[in-house]
């Protein structure tokens, strides 16, 4: 009976595949940026395409406006005897910007496919991975196969930007969104024949600097050698937040951080990539990072700083001698359990004041900030997630940690008390926030037979 039942389900996704093709590629042609303020507008139709795409599946859908950019939430119709709290499925519609442009093969808000694989920003970051949890339960409602739980949507939009908002928005809506555990395909698995299971994410704490020098742009010919270069003193200061041991010099920034341990060590050792075909894939002379940890501890497992946009004077073709009136970069720190994001902000601008010289004016600020995230890769979640990913792809699969931020995760332990389970589906070279960044079809497809599947692991147990 249970084979049957699911034989449709499955049957619908294999049947539907091109509608589903074609309602991902529409879903990426919204230039869904929440960063640039010009996107607003298409933030808001992104939001109302969701919507009304979760009412055509059959779920009972709307958009929450919040301060920022809305929450799109929808449920599956309740069934009349369950009896239990829903499953939350996360995701966010935000994208990261697409600069710079001329380096996509196709423009980045057209959807190209090329092979298995469909070219768009946000194709993989993260529409995709949440778009095969629709189409897994869109076969349900169609088939009428009676669902073992309820599933509740809450797709966001502004992940990419830390989730002020679904922060404020979490608390005012806690009854409603009381659940037993929340789904998210975020993250990324090593290949095809690698499904994975992630288990721990870093944290992150942004800062922002800017050093003032002369009022204005001063003649470098003239003024050079007596006022001091904002660039050059921003290039100074900047250069101290590392050491040549790649790790982070700023005093108690390593206070608290928990070691790893051999069980996770060993386990990371496993990693399906060696350090050669890693370093060629990003395309660097060599690689670098802290010494004595491997290069998968040093990307998920170790904290790190790094300057994401440097600016200052002039940037346009020839040359202009000048000393740039100011400098500004734009920091963020990735942080490892039990570093606290607000914690080392402090200690970063407390840090930058005492060590900024006085011929520059110091502005500094905290940006946005998430908690690192590590659960318990043994319980009953993780074992329904690890069995269901083995069925979905054929394979054995492993057990991960991640160095990205999914900044909501830890809110969901404390204002929901629910754990998340954290199934990703997106590839190594996937090109997340880069230029050209694509989903596999074939991570598509098996990940909404993984969510089809998933939903029968979790509803029974758990
Ligand atoms: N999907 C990523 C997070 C991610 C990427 C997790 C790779 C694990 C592996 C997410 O969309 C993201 O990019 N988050 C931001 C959050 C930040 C802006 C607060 C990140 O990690 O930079
Ligand atoms: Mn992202």
């Amino acid at each position: 009976m249970f084979l049957k039942l699911m034989q449709a389900v499955l049957n619908y996704l294999e049947q539907n595949k091109a509608r589903f093709l074609e309602a991902l590629c529409d879903y990426v042609r919204f230039p869904s940026v929440s960063a640039q303020p010009a996107h607003r507008g298409d933030m808001a139709a992104c939001a109302e395409w969701l919507v009304a795409h979760c009412k055509k599946i059959g779920l009972e859908a709307r958009l929450c406006p919040t301060a920022g950019h809305p929450v799109v939430v929808a449920k599956t119709p309740r069934a009349a005897h369950s009896a239990k709290p829903p499953f939350l499925v996360y995701g966010h519609y935000d994208v990261q910007p697409a600069e710079p442009f001329e380096l996509w093969k196709s423009p980045p808000f057209e959807p190209r496919i090329e092979g298995r694989s469909l070219f768009a920003r946000g194709a993989s970051d993260n529409k995709g991975q949440n778009m095969a949890h629709f189409n897994a339960i869109e076969a349900y409602l169609a088939t009428q196969t009676p669902l073992p739980c309820d599933v509740t949507f809450i797709i966001e939009g502004e992940e990419e930007v830390g989730s002020k908002s679904l922060d404020d928005f979490l608390p005012a809506h806690r009854d409603e969104l009381r659940c037993r555990a929340v789904v998210i395909s975020d993250t990324g698995m090593p290949g095809l024949d690698y499904p994975a299971l992630t288990y721990a994410l870093r944290g992150i704490s942004a800062v922002e600097i800017t050093l003032h020098g002369p009022s204005r742009d001063l003649h470098s010919g003239i003024y050079g050698g007596s006022v001091d270069n904002p660039a050059l003193a921003l290039s100074q200061l900047l250069a101290r937040l590392r050491d040549n041991n790649g790790r982070v010099a700023i005093p108690g920034f390593y206070d608290g951080v928990v070691a790893l341990s051999a069980r996770e060590r060993k386990q990371m050792a496993r990693f399906p990539m060696t350090a050669a075909a890693y370093r060629k894939s990003v395309g660097v002379p060599r690689l670098f990072g802290e010494r004595g940890y491997s290069f998968i501890e040093q990307r998920s497992a170790r904290p790190t700083v790094e300057i994401n946009g440097l600016t200052s004077g002039y940037q346009g073709e020839g040359s202009k001698t000048i000393i740039p009136a100011w400098a500004r970069a734009k920091l963020t720190f990735r942080l490892v359990p039990n570093q606290d994001p607000e914690r080392i902000a402090k200690l970063v601008l407390k840090h930058l004041k005492k060590i900024c010289p006085p011929t520059v004016r110091l502005e500094a600020a905290a940006g946005h900030g998430a908690e690192p995230y590590l659960v318990s890769p043994d319980g009953a979640l993780a074992r329904a997630g690890l069995a269901t990913l083995k069925e979905a792809f054929g394979r054995e699969p492993i057990l991960m940690r991640e160095g990205g931020s999914i900044p909501i995760v830890t809110q969901f332990q404390k204002v929901l008390r629910a754990d998340s389970l954290l199934l990703g589906l997106a590839l190594p070279d996937d090109n997340a926030h880069s230029p050209n960044e694509k989903f596999n079809l074939d991570c598509y497809e098996k990940g909404a037979r993984m969510s089809a599947l998933l939903w029968q692991k979790l509803g029974i147990g758990n």
